[in-house]
């Protein structure tokens, strides 16, 4: 294992702040896993800390505005304290007229590195201690992938394992193409070490990330596919559950939804992005399927696992969105019955080709159907969550309730939330809750 020792930085502390998806999230435990390594340790304010990185999203505009607003904040903190590191990572620092605009704008950031160079975090740290100057690196191009144990998980009963990074699809509004490069597929036998390892630790449930992890295996010279690795990481005693993000409606091949059906650790949860409902739309999308074909995806999964549950992405406002094109969504929403959607506002990304596109429909409008969406999905969500009242569920235990600490709170395989009251001791067990209510967004119950 990698150790980075600074006799430097012995009293220093470190906050890291994370925007985004859960890719974002893993890199932060890497980077939070190097840090701890050369000796600093974390803190939970950004004023306690000697060196604050944003890990930052540049999925909608929002999301960068977000750090501009809080790079705003910083600034402040940095004239109380001129040694302050203030470092700014993640997806947004590979649009270089970002990256022009944080040197530009925000001059007090010292520390600016890509998302293919999360690995050089110590020793552009080291590089910054000896030279008194800022430290900057991003790569134009992913590398390869580069290997670590070294990270400071969240959690101690679920845990993130990237199987694959970086994404070939191109959808014509999504950045991330662009921020993360190519897909590169990490080795059948690197995940399964890492997970082994996760588990001997005594982790429950993986979570296997990508940006399409059921295309997984494709840049590898042998045939070797998602559902290939599914089975194998099956495989490994003492697991006890596996969930996946995120699948694309188009690379879900039958032997796919058979594999996923047949493995006993695969949770009855799909995330299928599925959106938009108008054809028109989403071959405009580059989506790679139809509404008719999504649709029978779904049916093949129903016919395999009866208890499923399947969530989805949505966006509105895509560019030529009719009002036509939109019923066709709320169609579709009524058709799948989603157990909860994520639902998304259009928003234009420079470089992207629907930024560029004619006929972009107006903020209000977008903001109007949005309303809509959540409207018609809220009561699907509650339906369907009033069907699961009076059946027993199995809950993995997570922790105390956030909102009431004399309960606890756990997900069923389909990734239901559900709470209840018990004893601590239950957390990261498995229990079988009798679901007593109902709610649009959990369930509560009784052991
Ligand atoms: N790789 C995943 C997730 C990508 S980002 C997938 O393909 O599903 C998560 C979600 O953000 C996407 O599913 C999409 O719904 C939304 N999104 C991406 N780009 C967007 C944009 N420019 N405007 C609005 N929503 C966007
Ligand atoms: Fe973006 Fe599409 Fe790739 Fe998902 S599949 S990351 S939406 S380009
Ligand atoms: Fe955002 Fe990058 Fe994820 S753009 S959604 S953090 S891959």
């Amino acid at each position: 294992m990698e150790k980075y020792i600074n006799q430097y930085s012995a009293e220093k502390k470190y906050f890291i702040l994370t925007y985004g998806c859960q890719m974002n999230e893993r890199d932060s435990e890497v980077l939070e896993g190097y840090l701890d390594n050369m000796g600093y340790y974390p803190v939970n304010t950004e004023k306690d800390a000697d060196i604050i990185i944003l890990n930052t999203c540049c999925i909608r505009e929002k999301a960068e505005l977000k750090v501009f607003g809080k790079l705003g904040e910083l600034s402040q903190l940095k004239k109380e304290k001129p040694g302050l590191v203030i470092g700014v990572c993640g997806c947004m620092t590979q649009q270089d007229e970002v990256f022009q605009k944080i040197k530009n704008k925000t001059p007090y950031v010292n520390l600016v590195f890509g998302t293919y160079n999360v690995h050089q975090l110590p020793n552009l740290l080291l590089q910054i201690q000896n030279t008194g100057e800022p430290a900057y690196e991003i790569w134009e191009k992913e590398g390869e992938i580069v290997e670590t144990e070294i990270s400071r998980r969240v959690d101690t009963i679920k845990a993130y394992v990237n199987i694959s990074y970086g994404c070939d699809n191109f959808c014509t509004y999504c950045i991330v193409p662009h921020v993360r490069g190519r897909e590169r597929s990490r080795t059948p036998d690197k995940i399964v070490e890492e997970i082994s390892g996760l588990v001997k630790e005594g982790y429950k449930e993986i979570m296997l990330l990508g940006q399409n992890v059921n295309s997984y295996g494709k840049d590898f010279d042998h045939k070797f596919d998602f559902a290939d690795l599914l089975v194998e990481i099956n495989n490994i005693d003492g697991l006890e559950r596996i969930r996946y993000m995120t699948s694309h409606p188009r690379d879900f091949t039958d032997k796919l939804v058979e594999t996923i059906a047949k493995c006993n650790k695969i949770c009855e949860h799909y995330h299928l992005p599925i959106q938009n409902g108008s054809n028109k739309i989403l071959k405009a999308m580059n989506r790679g399927y139809t509404r008719e074909e999504y649709l029978e995806l779904v049916e093949k999964i129903k016919a395999t696992v009866p208890n499923y549950a399947i969530t989805s992405d949505i966006i509105v406002g895509f560019p030529g969105e009719t009002e036509e094109d939109f019923k066709d969504t709320l169609d579709i929403v009524e058709k799948v019955r989603f157990d909860a959607i994520y639902t998304f506002a259009y928003s234009p990304r420079k470089g992207t080709p629907a930024a560029t596109m004619e006929c972009q429909v107006d903020d209000a409008v977008k903001k109007e159907r949005l309303h809509r969406l959540m409207d018609l999905q809220n009561k699907i969500s509650f339906e369907k969550n009033m069907e699961l009242v009076g059946s027993n569920i199995e809950v993995l235990v997570e922790s105390l309730s956030k909102t009431d600490d004399s309960r606890l709170t756990g997900r069923s395989r389909t990734n239901k939330i559900v709470n209840f009251s018990g004893d601590q001791t239950l957390i990261g067990k498995t229990v079988n809750v009798k679901i007593t209510k109902a709610q649009t967004w959990n369930l509560v119950g009784e052991i």
